[in-house]
Order: C-alpha cells, then sequence, then structure tokens
C-alpha cells in the first residue's frame, strides 16, 4: 500500500502540495469514492483512481532512452559532476531510473534508463551476450591485424582476455580512422582500452547499438524519450 498523493504525484499529476489541494476540492475518486483524504492508503496496482473524473493509469517502471552528451556521468546522483538523472525531468526523476551500465563521461550515444531492476541485471549479465556497437575515431590507421585481434580476443592491461569482438573498417588512413566496434562484455574503459592494446587511442566514442535497440537520430545530445512497445520487446528478447 501507498500513499494516495504520492501515487498520484509520481505519476506526474503535480506536487503533493497540489494533489492536497485538488483532494481537498473533491476531484479525486477512489474505487468510486471521492477522497478528501490525500495521505489515505491505497493498492495503486488494485485500486481505479480518477481526477475530475478521468481515470489515470498506473505504471510501475519506466524505460528511457537518452542521447548522452559528453562531460555528463552515467551515476544517480554526485556531488560535483552533473550526471544523466540531472538531464531528466521531475515527472521521470519521481520513479527514480538508473543508467543501464556505464559510458564513459567522454562517451556519448545510446544509454537506457530504467527502474526495472531485473531487467537492468538481465542486459549486463554476461550470460546473455548482449551486443553493443559503437562507432570510434582513433588516432592511427586501423589494420586488419586489428581486425584479427579483435576477433581471437584482446588482452587488455590487466590481462583479462576480451572475448571476440567484431571490428569493422569504414576508413583508415596514417592520420586517423573510423570504425564500428561491436562488444558483448561492459569492462570498465573496454573500447579505450582495447585499442591501446593494439598501440592505438580512441579519440571519441559514441554508442549506436545496445540489445537490439538503435540510438535515434532524432534526439539531440542530451535529449531523452521513452522507449516505444516494440522498442520493450525487443529489449526484453535479449
Ligand atoms: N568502452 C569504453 O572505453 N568507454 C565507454 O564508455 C564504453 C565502452
Amino acid at each position: 500500500m501507498e500513499r494516495l498523493d504520492k501515487v498520484i504525484s509520481n505519476l506526474g499529476y503535480g506536487s503533493r502540495k497540489e494533489v492536497k489541494i485538488m483532494a481537498k476540492k473533491g476531484l479525486i475518486e477512489v474505487d468510486g469514492v471521492i477522497v478528501k483524504d490525500n495521505g489515505m492508503a491505497v493498492d495503486p496496482e488494485k485500486s481505479m483512481i480518477k481526477i475530475n473524473g478521468e481515470e489515470i493509469t498506473y505504471r510501475k517502471y519506466i524505460y528511457l532512452i537518452m542521447n548522452k552528451p559528453d562531460g555528463v556521468i552515467s551515476a544517480t546522483c554526485d556531488n560535483r559532476e552533473e550526471t544523466v538523472i540531472d538531464l531528466l525531468e521531475v515527472e521521470h526523476q519521481v520513479f527514480e531510473p538508473f543508467p543501464v551500465g556505464r559510458l564513459d563521461k567522454d562517451t556519448v550515444g545510446l544509454l537506457l534508463l530504467t527502474n526495472d531492476g531485473e531487467l537492468n541485471h538481465r542486459l549486463l549479465s554476461p550470460k546473455w551476450h548482449v551486443d553493443k556497437v559503437y562507432f570510434a575515431k582513433i588516432d592511427k590507421k586501423v589494420t586488419e591485424d586489428d581486425v584479427e585481434a579483435f576477433r581471437k580476443g584482446i588482452t587488455l592491461d590487466d590481462g583479462y582476455v576480451c572475448k571476440e569482438a567484431k571490428l569493422e573498417i569504414l576508413s583508415a588512413t596514417e592520420e586517423g580512422s573510423e570504425v564500428y566496434v561491436t562488444i558483448q562484455e561492459g569492462k570498465f574503459h573496454q573500447v579505450k582500452r582495447m585499442f591501446e592494446a593494439v598501440d592505438k587511442k580512441v579519440v571519441y566514442l559514441q554508442r549506436i547499438k545496445f540489445g537490439g535497440i538503435e540510438l535515434d537520430t532524432d534526439l539531440e545530445e542530451g535529449e531523452y524519450r521513452e522507449l516505444t512497445e516494440d522498442e520493450l520487446a525487443i529489449l526484453k528478447l535479449n
């Protein structure tokens, strides 16, 4: 059971103070009865709540897709740095979402956020082999030898041997290269460290795909939206 004002407020129908005023005015109905006590205990999954005669739809989880900008950290809170949660509207923050995995502060692109702990766990578990695809700019010429090394499994600086990764060269000159990298793991700074292992540096990193979901190019950096039903279904197939 939860407080009526908390349930209504969390669904984006105003602050708790506003809900109190609405209740006083007799605008809130629970299971067909006008309720003036804003602190009343309700079961949001079972009770039918109406505001001004209109039924509100309760939901427990939210699923967001963000085009993460540079300079923002993938944490829920931080005393000094701006976080991806700071970029959300209050109506989404009240669901207490968290990022599904992490992107580095200077990595941009597709970041999912949800408060669905079970899905989050599944998507990040090494057992499920969720593909993550990155577009990267590299400081040197990427070669077929690098493609082969990524396929065989790169050994990182700490001795960890990465699983097979797909490296696709889009362009390659002595001045620099552009590539796609597909990995299924999510070790700390993984893509950057994989390139360091072949003596190269990532100068730009953008995630463009995660578990079958593609970065929405209509989203400017820093923008986000809710996942569509279709996208959510794809994600849950992972
Ligand atoms: N690999 C990295 O090095 N950084 C990221 O943010 C994601 C993958």
